[in-house]
């Protein structure tokens, strides 16, 4: 892929409305492509409900403990991040639907995006709570917890900025997946999770292909949106119970942290979109694209800092290990 420099006309702004008009070819075209590649799978399959047994409570199962499953603390803990994440799938869908619209080609892929998310949540649910991974009544409240306080993008205000969002936000979310599958402890969960991980994979190809549309019909605008997501950049489970503590603790453990944010995520979407080899841009698109470039080289170096920190902490741990 070539980016041509870009032809500028004195074409004024570009509003959400007319973008939304002037993408939907590319939308629909995109859709086509996905619904060719996206294979039909059955969450079903993937669940080894033979490890089921009844819960204390209504039924006089067994009690939920610890040691029933055999998920590794640091795969429990990146399992209720990530289905946390996919069970507040009513607040994106409103995001994306107020945003793109209900109709058109836009319409179709809000709705059947939407369809594909639910079957992770129920998948990751119907998981955890048959192999008895995670507590289940913790898990509940934190799931009611969480999805009454809904999501609010941080990018409402601008639909290329919410494009430029999901775009990343998919990859990291396929990342997350996978690397929660590889530490999960049980080849059951990492098979489960990769299925999962190739559908945001997919989604991220149709959000970056349209983004790729964007920074053709309204470079500056859209290199404005790329570089302010970028650099503002949180995962959509952000206002969960615990996040923080939960991320510091995913961070440590390699299941996402900046090193994994920097050249997992965010380079690979930008160099398959040649965004820092644009040229001809206006003098907006020219500062986002400077700030762009020195975000990301500071966050090369902070990366640089946390892998130095991390190898440190692992060696001080093996060697607590190593000791006891
Ligand atoms: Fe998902
Ligand atoms: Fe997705």
């Amino acid at each position: 892929m070539t980016i041509a420099p870009v032809q500028r006309t004195a074409s004024p702004a570009w509003t959400d409305a007319r973008l939304i008009m002037a993408l939907e070819e590319v939308v629909e075209t995109e859709l086509n492509r996905h619904l060719k590649v996206a294979k039909e799978w059955m969450p079903h399959e993937f669940v080894p409900w033979s490890q089921g047994q009844d819960f204390d409570g209504v039924l006089g199962g067994v009690a939920w403990e610890k040691d029933q499953s055999k998920v590794t603390p640091l795969g429990r803990i990146a399992l209720v991040v990530n289905l946390l994440t996919e069970d507040n799938l009513p607040s994106y869908h409103h995001e994306i639907a107020t945003m793109f619209g209900r109709e058109g080609a836009w319409g179709t892929w809000v709705h059947r995006w939407t369809a594909e998310e639910g079957r992770h949540g129920i998948a990751i649910r119907d998981y955890l709570l048959t192999t008895r991974a995670v507590d289940p009544t913790e898990l509940e409240r934190a799931r009611m917890t969480h999805m009454a306080e809904g999501f609010e993008s941080d990018n409402s205000h601008s639909m290329l900025h919410s494009v430029a969002y999901v775009a990343f936000q998919e990859l990291a979310t396929r990342i997350s997946h996978r690397n929660t599958g590889h530490f999960s402890g049980d080849p059951l969960c990492d098979q489960l999770l990769a299925k999962i991980a190739n559908d945001e994979n997919l989604h991220m190809v149709f959000y970056r292909n349209l983004l790729k549309a964007a920074l053709e019909i309204a470079p500056d605008q859209a290199m404005r949106a790329v570089a302010d997501v970028v650099i503002d950049f949180r995962m959509p489970g952000h206002g969960m119970p615990g996040f923080e503590r939960s991320a510091a603790q995913l961070a440590i453990g390699g299941v996402y942290n900046l090193r994994i944010h920097h050249d997992d995520v965010l380079q690979p979407v930008l160099r398959h979109l040649k965004v820092m080899e644009i040229r001809g841009l206006g003098p907006e698109g020219q500062r986002a694209q400077d700030e762009l470039g020195m975000f990301l080289a500071g966050l090369d170096a902070q990366a640089s800092k946390f892998d130095e920190r991390q190898a440190a902490l692992l060696a001080r741990r093996a060697a607590a290990a190593a000791r006891a």
